[in-house]
């Protein structure tokens, strides 16, 4: 096990993605919306790609919102599709570059074929010590957080961070230092809410499939030149410590 590394991992900045515009990136070049969420895809392999450089250790992209099942049922089948076909074909290339791989969010209601697919995803890349992606689907923050809250409740005792490993479905994650929105959005829409107490938040007008490595160091530029306090007067000394 390299729980060594991986604890490396976590002294490295936790970023957090709500990809969005593929639908309008896709219209106005007159595409279907499929057409867009497979550029999305492209942009992911190029933000991947580029975060560990950027002095990223953890990187969470929300793929698909609970709210999202209300979507038209082609548009969500597409999704799934395209999932199903990043887990299987990408897991190579995300081992081969030590990236683990890990899926948020509920799974009891995706198909069958994805579930286990996500599965054999996690399990080949669990050594994976240069970059954690996480990619939340069916995921909810408040569902989350209400399910750590039904846990807590029948335990004896709970600390803060032992209700923050129950809404993680994790131990000891590192907080989202910095969450990223593209589109021109300015919204959380119920993502890693948590997580994100002190987060930075970072709102570009980039569509999600034109989202590129340059765009990322924009936004990394952007948060390192922010003093973060933490609720105290001074600039927090761990923050300080992180660069890249
Ligand atoms: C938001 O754009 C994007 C989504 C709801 C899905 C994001 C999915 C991908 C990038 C591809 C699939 C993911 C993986 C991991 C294979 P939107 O459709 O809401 O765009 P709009 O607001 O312009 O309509």
């Amino acid at each position: 096990m390299q729980s060594g590394l991986r604890s490396k991992l976590e002294t490295k900045l936790h970023v957090g993605i709500i990809m969005d515009g593929n639908g309008r990136w896709a219209t106005r070049r007159g595409l279907s919306r499929l057409r867009g969420h497979e550029a999305g895809v492209e942009a992911i392999r190029r933000v991947v790609e580029a975060a560990p450089q950027q002095g990223i250790g953890t990187l969470t992209l929300f793929a698909f919102s609970s709210d999202n099942w209300r979507r038209p049922k082609a548009e969500v089948s597409a999704l799934m599709a395209l999932l199903l076909a990043y887990l299987t074909s990408e897991v190579r290339s995300l081992t081969d570059n030590g990236v683990r791989l890990s899926v948020i969010g509920r799974r009891d209601r995706l198909p069958n074929a994805i579930a286990a697919a996500i599965e054999r995803a996690e399990a080949a890349s669990a050594d994976g010590a240069a970059l954690h992606l996480r990619i939340a689907v069916d995921y909810s923050a408040r569902d989350a957080i209400v399910s750590a809250a039904i846990r807590a409740g029948a335990m004896q005792a709970c600390s803060r961070a032992a209700f923050a490993d129950l809404v993680t479905g994790a131990q000891n994650l590192r907080d989202v230092d910095l969450v990223i929105r593209t589109s021109g959005e300015r919204r959380l829409s119920d993502f890693l809410l948590w997580e994100s107490a002190y987060a930075e938040l970072y709102f570009t007008d980039r569509m999600w499939p034109d989202f590129d490595a340059d765009d990322l160091a924009e936004a990394m530029r952007s948060f390192h030149g922010r003093e973060r306090r933490f609720g105290g007067l001074q600039p927090a000394a761990s923050e300080l410590a992180i660069g890249f």
